[in-house]
């Protein structure tokens, strides 16, 4: 793993950002794997800016996300269809059915994990994937003691992720309990991935990350079997390393 370290968050963001539009010019018709929670919105903001001054175009790009959770409209502001609309679709010219998100509301759910690995393995993979990574080390939402050779499945949520991500929730108990994810060996068969760590709070994680075994209690230290991973980690992210 390739740790690149920036004095703050928005190096951080600029930094990844110029790597991805570099790839994305390189490779027009690019399959970029998207994350959501806090630490990518710099990212994105980045591709925007990049979109509007320089054009960079996402008209042959397909994205896939992680992760989607249960039982939650994709209308609702709670979604990540919703998040990743406000934050990036809405903002580059990507056609909106070229952006892929499991369906939390199928009506099936274990038969749209399947329909969705498939769907990724037919469009030919993702070549780049972005991630954060929890204060527990789960990625997607694969959380501590997910078998490193999942595929796309539901998870139950671990508590201290329900609490972590109840700020974009009027309450805890709106916290959905349960996600639909990409699994671990979803997220390995990307051919590229980067990795963004940001703030204090991760500062433990990363340091397991870096320091400690490949075990499936830290789902992160999966990352250390792929042979193309780059971390962007800033200042405060990196205190303990
Ligand atoms: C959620 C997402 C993860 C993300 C994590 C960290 O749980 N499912 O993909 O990495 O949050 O989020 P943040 O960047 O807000 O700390």
């Amino acid at each position: 793993m390739k740790l690149i370290s920036t004095s703050n968050y928005e190096k951080l963001s600029q930094q990844a950002g110029e790597e991805i539009i570099s790839r994305i010019k390189r490779n027009p018709t690019l399959n970029l794997g998207l994350a959501t929670g806090s630490t990518p919105t710099g990212l994105y903001q980045e591709l925007i800016k990049d979109h509007k001054q320089h054009k960079t175009s996402y008209k042959e790009i397909n994205t896939f996300n992680l992760d989607e959770y249960i039982g939650i409209s994709k209308k609702d502001r709670n979604s990540y269809h919703y998040f990743m609309c406000e934050h990036l679709f809405e903002h580059i010219d990507i056609p909106l059915d070229q952006t892929h998100i499991p369906d939390g509301t199928a009506k099936d759910l274990d038969e749209e994990c399947s329909r969705y690995e498939q769907f990724i393995n037919e469009h030919g993979g993702i070549d780049l994937q972005i991630l954060g990574i929890g204060q527990n080390g789960h990625i997607g939402f694969n959380e501590p003691g997910t078998p490193f050779d999942s595929r796309t499945h539901i998870i139950d949520l671990a508590e201290s992720t329900r609490k972590a991500n109840s700020r974009f929730f009027e309450s805890l108990d709106d916290v959905p309990k349960q996600a639909i994810t990409m699994g671990i060996a979803s997220i390995m068969d990307s051919k590229e991935i980067f990795l963004l760590v940001s703030g204090a709070s991760k500062a433990k994680a990363l340091a397991t990350l870096m320091n400690g075994d490949v075990r499936e209690d830290f789902p992160a230290s999966a990352l250390k079997n792929h042979g193309n991973v780059t971390i962007f980690a800033d200042k405060d992210a990196t205190a303990l390393l």
